[in-house]
């Protein structure tokens, strides 16, 4: 993880996150595991749970724990453990926490409605996942977000690299931990065409497969169908295809309904950050038969004999039935770990209670933090090109509107401003807005 390494040797000395105190709330794995002890090392205390109950590596757990850190999660945690174990990061005695990082908005959710007073006292909110993004602009919206959160979702070093390259590479990893399935040939769907569904697409279809996609959104449909993709409704395919993936951060995608049309041996797994795109619950009904045939691997089987195969119940297959790459979490890990230096030393005013993203210039470090690795070397600008592009020699070196950012990214921001929902090109604040968070950021 050369960035976060790089991060840890650079701001060691300087300690930007002394008397921090942080709960922590993501998968605990061995990359995990490095950020901690670098936000340990730049001074601040934390506490740790999983976010997610099967996605914890027991021996990093327990590595942790050994080592003195509050970790409080293993793998296989119930929903009651869960709760308990991001109870336990919140609630101890002579801790009042001041800062979150979060990936699905767990810890947020449990502070705000359990410990509201702890919850004010809240410095800065750093936020991983789409849905735990989503869920902090509904709090904003609902003017029920009393403290600054940063977006690290759609920081660009996340967006590009953690849900595109990372999936795109783990998405045949866990199939292929979990199932013996040889991909040439065979025909998969996938549940939405963002950046993790972009990335499944590439690996699958460079193993041959044909690759259909479904799409709420013209602009991701436009996109697939250029890439090569079919675009259809679920019910189109579904009674054809042999692997299911999900990819929406959205709920109920696949119901009960679809998979009872699936044919037999389909596999049927979720990358998007929920169990909720999967309807497993309406899978445990009296009619079907669930038989575990390995760690992650249920069949379930219909009364005619029909059997599909369900991977991680629903959850996060690639964390759950696979690791993922230390280099790409590395780029993830220097990105929270400046979101939370951002916040913690922030100068009042700097930040109101709102949901920010990144300024750019971070994310450019972040970037050249780990282009060592590559033996990649930069171009420099010379006095006059810049001038002539209007930049400062040292970045930021794209305007925040540049399409780094999705444009829903970009329409999210602007959807907490009603001034912004006028027409549709307003939305893109490329064309009108002169003053949200994308387009002026606070540097
Ligand atoms: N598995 C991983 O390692 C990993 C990594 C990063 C993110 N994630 C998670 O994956 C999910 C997707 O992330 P993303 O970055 O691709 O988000 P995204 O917003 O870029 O893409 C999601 C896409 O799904 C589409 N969509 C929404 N509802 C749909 C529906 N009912 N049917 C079809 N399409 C629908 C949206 O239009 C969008 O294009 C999130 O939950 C995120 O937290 C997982």
């Amino acid at each position: 993880m050369p960035g976060i390494m790089a991060l840890r040797k650079r701001a060691g000395d300087d300690k930007p996150l002394k008397n921090a105190k942080i709960v922590g709330c993501t998968h605990i794995n061995a990359q995990t595991a490095v950020l901690i002890e670098t936000l340990v090392e730049l001074g601040a205390q934390v506490r740790w749970a999983a976010c997610n109950i099967y996605s914890t590596q027991n021996e990093v757990a327990a590595a942790l724990a050994y080592a003195g850190y509050p970790v409080f999660a293993w793998r296989g945690e119930t929903e009651e453990d869960f709760w308990w174990c991001i109870d336990k990061c919140v609630a101890a005695e002579n801790w009042q926490p001041n800062m979150i990082l979060d990936d699905g908005g767990d810890a947020t959710h449990l502070m705000l409605k359990k410990y509201n007073a702890m919850f004010k006292m809240i410095q800065g909110i750093v936020e991983e996942s789409v849905t735990g993004v989503h869920r902090l602009y509904q709090l904003s919206k609902a003017g029920k977000l009393s403290v600054p959160a940063m977006n690290v979702n759609d920081s660009v070093t996340k967006t590009k690299f953690d849900n595109l390259y990372s999936c795109r590479e783990s998405i045949i990893d866990s199939l292929k931990r979990s199932t013996d399935i040889m991909f040439g040939g065979k025909q998969v769907v996938i549940c939405g065409y963002g950046e993790v569904g972009k990335g499944c697409c590439q690996a699958l279809k460079g193993l041959g497969c044909i690759v259909y996609i479904t799409e709420i959104d013209p602009i991701c449909a436009l996109q697939a169908s250029m890439d090569g993709f079919r675009v259809m409704k679920l019910n189109e395919v579904i009674r054809n295809v042999d692997i299911v993936i999900t990819a929406t951060g959205n709920k109920n995608v696949v119901t009960r309904e679809h998979m009872d049309k699936m044919k037999n041996g389909c596999v049927v797994c979720n990358m998007g950050h929920s169990n909720t795109e999967i309807d497993v619950n309406s899978l445990r009904t009296p009619d079907l038969t669930w038989e575990k045939v390995r760690s992650q691997v249920d069949h379930v089987i219909w009364p005619d004999g029909k059997r599909i195969v369900l991977l991680a119940e629903g959850r996060l297959v690639n964390l759950s039935c696979s690791s993922i790459p230390s280099f790409v979490v590395s780029i993830t890990a220097a990105t929270q770990a400046l979101a939370l230096i951002e916040l913690f030393n922030a100068p009042p005013g700097r930040y109101k209670s709102d949901v920010y993203l990144l300024p750019k210039k971070m994310d450019e470090y972040v970037a050249s933090l780990h282009l060592p690795t590559f033996d990649a070397h930069l171009t420099e600008l010379t006095d006059e090109q810049a001038k002539y592009m209007g930049l400062n020699k040292a970045g930021p070196f794209k305007p925040n509107y540049y399409r780094l950012l999705s444009l829903k990214s970009c329409q999210i921001v602007h959807a907490n401003k009603p001034t912004h929902k006028k027409s549709l090109v307003e939305y893109c604040c490329r064309y009108k807005c002169e003053s949200c968070i994308v387009c002026k950021p606070k540097r």
